[in-house]
């Protein structure tokens, strides 16, 4: 006998070990890396790009500030909001190389790079000391994470104090219906898009799968404030189909 029996978690709709979890989002993310941004475009018919302008639009970047863009994969968030600040730094932690080396390609094309660092990590286990960074982001990366409580946790220590904290995520409708209507297109059509595009249907059911698993803006709310995060308020985007989580290291 050897005791405990092995804690499980999600991925997607399948049940695994909690230690394996991390290996199998990496090797959906390698898998998808070189394809990721035109699959964003596609997939999304470019909604991705409104909802993330809705994400600079509240967090409204200052000059100077340092960002921590974790599960920042290829930039997406990092050269928005440096763009919007004027100047500032951003660090991209992701536990993907391969989606970083993509990142890192795009910096050099858009002259970039001196404000930028790339970092392979966990969100859960934060290579860096408590109170650095002025603005903490995570962007469609948190429903990946093998225990989302313990990332927001990480992301209020890494936070000064006056630190703000804001997730962009896949979340629910709260209409049925509409929630219907969504689960038929997701389920039947971007599983197909990603074999048709990107050759991988594997990976695009987990995608799926990931966003019908993640709990509900009040319930995500709520694990914001059992972090620490006050102020915390959530807006949702197109009807719900995504959300934005906002909270302050008060
Ligand atoms: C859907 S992509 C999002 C990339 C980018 N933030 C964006 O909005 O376009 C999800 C990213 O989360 C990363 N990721 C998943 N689990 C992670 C973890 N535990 N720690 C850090 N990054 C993680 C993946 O490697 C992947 O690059």
């Amino acid at each position: 006998m050897t005791g405990k029996p092995e804690t499980t978690t999600h991925f997607g709709f399948e049940t695994v070990p909690e230690g394996e979890k991390a290996g199998r989002v990496q090797g959906v993310f390698s898998s998808v890396a070189s394809k990721y941004d035109i699959m964003n475009d596609v997939m999304s018919v470019g909604i991705h790009r409104v909802w993330k302008d809705a994400m600079m639009d509240w967090l409204a970047p200052r000059p100077g500030q340092r960002l921590l863009d974790v599960a920042g994969g290829t930039g997406d968030i990092s050269f928005r909001f440096l763009k919007r600040a004027g100047h500032g730094h951003s660090t991209v932690l992701d536990i993907t190389e391969s989606m970083l080396v993509e990142g890192r390609k795009r910096a050099e094309a858009e002259r970039m790079s001196d404000s930028l660092d790339w970092v392979v990590g966990d969100a859960m286990a934060l290579p860096f000391d408590n109170n650095t960074f002025d603005v903490y982001t995570i962007s469609f990366g948190i429903r990946n994470v093998t225990r989302p409580q313990e990332a927001l946790n990480e992301a209020y220590r890494v936070l000064k104090p006056g630190g703000r904290l804001m997730v962009l995520e896949f979340s629910q409708l709260p209409n049925p219906m509409m929630q219907a209507a969504y689960d038929a297109y997701s389920f039947n059509v971007i599983p197909r898009m990603g074999q048709l595009i990107a050759g991988d249907r594997d990976s695009y059911q987990y995608l799926v799968e990931s966003i019908r698993n993640f709990p509900d803006q009040d319930t995500f709310l709520g694990m914001l404030r059992t972090a620490g995060f006050g102020n915390a308020k959530y807006r949702n985007l197109s009807l719900g189909i995504a959300a934005l989580h906002s909270g302050w290291k008060l």
